[in-house]
């Protein structure tokens, strides 16, 4: 199978964020049986995250808000990114930011031998933008593309946000900034509420709400 000229031997991958960065899960799977690894999300420094609790159980399924909580590029160019080339399986990055300057430092940073793809997570509040994801202008979106293709050694994935009204118009963003692949698609916004209290349940899904809409704004 090939994506953006990367041939991985079979089409299974983790998504980004529910695998580590491999090492956590590789006594539970064999890594060389996978196509490819996508790491956690990297940033050029390290993350905290969120303040717990970060995952809430609900009818439905399961809600998260983990704030991108990593150890920063170097730990993770010195630590994992070895311990992942031990595996016959492709290696693709997925890279985080708070600015576009972020995200074009970690990309620069990652051109290192032994990474296949990159994959571009533009879900992240836009902090120079009243905290709008990258990921909900198309505008922005083409920019952030096109000035990423610049530093990248490895082939780019934009990974794609749900939370907007026209995905296409963001995909066409993406291939017209150059993108190589698109990777569809991110979290969903969600919160669960308790209808007695009128208040949502736990304190993460409080912050998540908070964060993907900074201005108090429903959808
Ligand atoms: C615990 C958790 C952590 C995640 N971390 C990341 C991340 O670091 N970077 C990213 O791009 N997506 C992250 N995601 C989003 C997933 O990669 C995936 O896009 C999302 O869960 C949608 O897929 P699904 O509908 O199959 O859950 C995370 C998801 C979960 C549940």
């Amino acid at each position: 199978m090939d994506i953006a000229g990367i041939t991985l031997k079979n089409p299974v991958m983790p998504a980004s964020g529910t695998f580590g960065s491999g090492q956590e899960y590789s006594g539970f799977v064999d890594l060389d049986r996978l196509g490819a690894v996508v790491t956690k999300g990297v940033s050029l420094v390290p993350w905290e995250g969120n303040p717990t609790p970060r995952i809430m159980e609900t009818a439905s399924g399961m809600i998260n808000a983990v704030g991108l909580q990593n150890p920063g590029i170097e730990v993770f160019i010195r630590r994992d990114l070895p311990f992942l080339r031990q595996f016959d399986t492709k290696v693709i990055v997925n890279v985080c930011g708070s600015t576009v300057a972020d995200y074009l430092g970690a990309v620069e940073r990652l051109s290192v031998q032994g990474i296949d793809m990159l994959e571009i997570n533009i879900s992240c509040p836009n902090v120079e933008h009243g905290g709008i994801a990258f990921g909900q202008e198309p505008r922005m979106v083409e920019y952030i593309t096109k000035e990423i293709k610049k530093k990248a050694a490895q082939p780019v994935s934009m990974k794609l946000t749900p939370n907007v009204t026209d995905i296409t118009e963001i995909a066409k963003a993406a291939e017209a900034g150059g993108a190589d692949a698109l990777s569809l698609i991110n979290t969903i916004t969600g919160m669960s509420a308790s209808g007695k209290r009128k208040k949502p349940e736990t304190a993460c899904s409080v912050r998540h709400f908070l964060i993907k809409y900074p201005y108090g704004v429903l959808p």
